[in-house]
């Protein structure tokens, strides 16, 4: 009978540290710029991890070097463009984060960044689609609105096209609506949690305010709305020529690759806004959007409705479809002149 209990009671055991130990290996392309640094220590930091692979066209070895010395359990592996780096990198990747590209500078708009980041996106996904197809892909490169269109058409050139794995990172908006509504109401911000939908950049991101308990009025209101959609600038403007956000960016792309993962790994109710390929708005030819999504095993469980919202709120939503729909239509096209 003891015998018989032991027995079980190791079965279960293993049952349960197979599970806790499944394998995730993670890759960040472009580990070794502003974002891509503190993103893969978040990840080295994430115990769901199990393999890290860096992969930059300049630095990734060093920087792999650096956080293999930490003492959590995922090995890291650096990469860098010979023969078979990339592909080394990309090699039974679960979740493939991308920030390699360049960022703002003052007075610059995202779109302005889509010459350069443009063709960067498409080749690492084409890089994607060919050796982690079934991958879920995390598109954090500027102009995010037309990436993440990029990346689907390359991998629909490639007959490997699955709109449940491919993300727009879009969190940075929903921490920075999170930390400024608690700065005006004097809450703690980790009890925050605005739903913003739409795009990412400027007027295409929309803050429902209205579905998260507060009200504001008037001129609180357009300044909240304004430092959301704009929230970027302000890290532009005081980085003074040296880039964009990259630590908050960091902070948000980790938080989205975790939900990931928790969903991964079974847990239930796992829900992020973040851009994907959306049926909400494709009535109106637009086909990617942000709002409320479920992730689950396979990427994308359940897209949300956009939910009751304001006619201010409506306004606002109006303009932004309006903005997305050239923004996704120049990276649809972006690929056909240069596929
Ligand atoms: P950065 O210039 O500091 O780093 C970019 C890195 O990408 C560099 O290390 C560079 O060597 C690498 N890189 C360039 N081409 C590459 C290629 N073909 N393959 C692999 N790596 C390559 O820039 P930062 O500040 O890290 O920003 C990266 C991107 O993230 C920018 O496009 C920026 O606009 C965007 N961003 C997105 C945000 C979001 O909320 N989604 C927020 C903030 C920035």
């Amino acid at each position: 009978m003891l015998a018989s209990r032991q027995i079980f009671n190791a079965c279960q055991r293993r049952a349960f540290s197979a599970s806790a130990r499944q394998a995730s290996k993670v890759t960040v392309l472009g580990c070794a710029g502003g974002i891509g640094q503190p993103l893969s220590l978040l990840m080295k930091l994430n115990p769901r991890v199990t393999q890290l692979a860096l992969y930059d066209i300049k630095g990734g070895p060093g920087v792999a070097a650096d956080l293999s010395h930490i003492n959590t359990k995922s090995v890291v592996t650096g990469h860098q463009p010979d023969a078979n780096g990339l592909k080394e990198a990309l090699t039974n990747a679960e979740i493939v984060l991308i920030p390699a590209g360049v960022p703002r500078k003052p007075g610059m708009t995202r779109d302005d960044l889509f010459n350069t980041n443009a063709s960067i996106v498409r080749d690492l996904a084409k890089a994607c689609a060919n050796t982690a197809p079934n991958a879920n892909i995390l598109v954090i490169s500027n102009p995010v609105n037309s990436t993440v269109p990029i990346c689907a058409e390359i991998f629909k050139s490639k007959g490997v096209y699955n709109p449940k794995r491919l993300f727009g990172v879009t969190t940075l908006d929903v921490v920075r609506a999170s930390r400024f509504i608690s700065q005006h109401k004097g809450t703690d911000p980790a009890d925050e949690n605005i739903t913003v939908i739409g795009g990412h950049s400027g007027a295409t991101i929309v803050p429902l305010l209205s579905q998260s308990g507060h009200s504001l009025s008037g001129k609180d209101l357009d300044d909240f709305i304004y430092r959301v959609q704009f929230g970027g600038d302000e890290v532009v403007k005081a980085k003074d020529g040296a880039g964009s956000a990259t630590l908050s960016m960091a902070m948000a792309g980790a938080r989205f690759a975790e939900s990931l993962l928790k969903a991964a790994q079974g847990q239930k109710g796992v829900i992020e806004p973040t851009f994907v390929d959306s049926p909400l708005y494709k009535d109106q030819g637009i086909d990617f959007f942000s709002s409320k999504v479920e992730l689950g095993p396979s990427g994308v469980k359940k897209i949300h409705e956009v939910g009751k919202i304001t006619p201010e709120e409506q306004k606002l939503l109006d303009v932004a479809l309006g903005d997305l729909k050239k923004n996704i239509a120049k990276g649809v096209e972006f690929v056909k002149q240069n596929p």
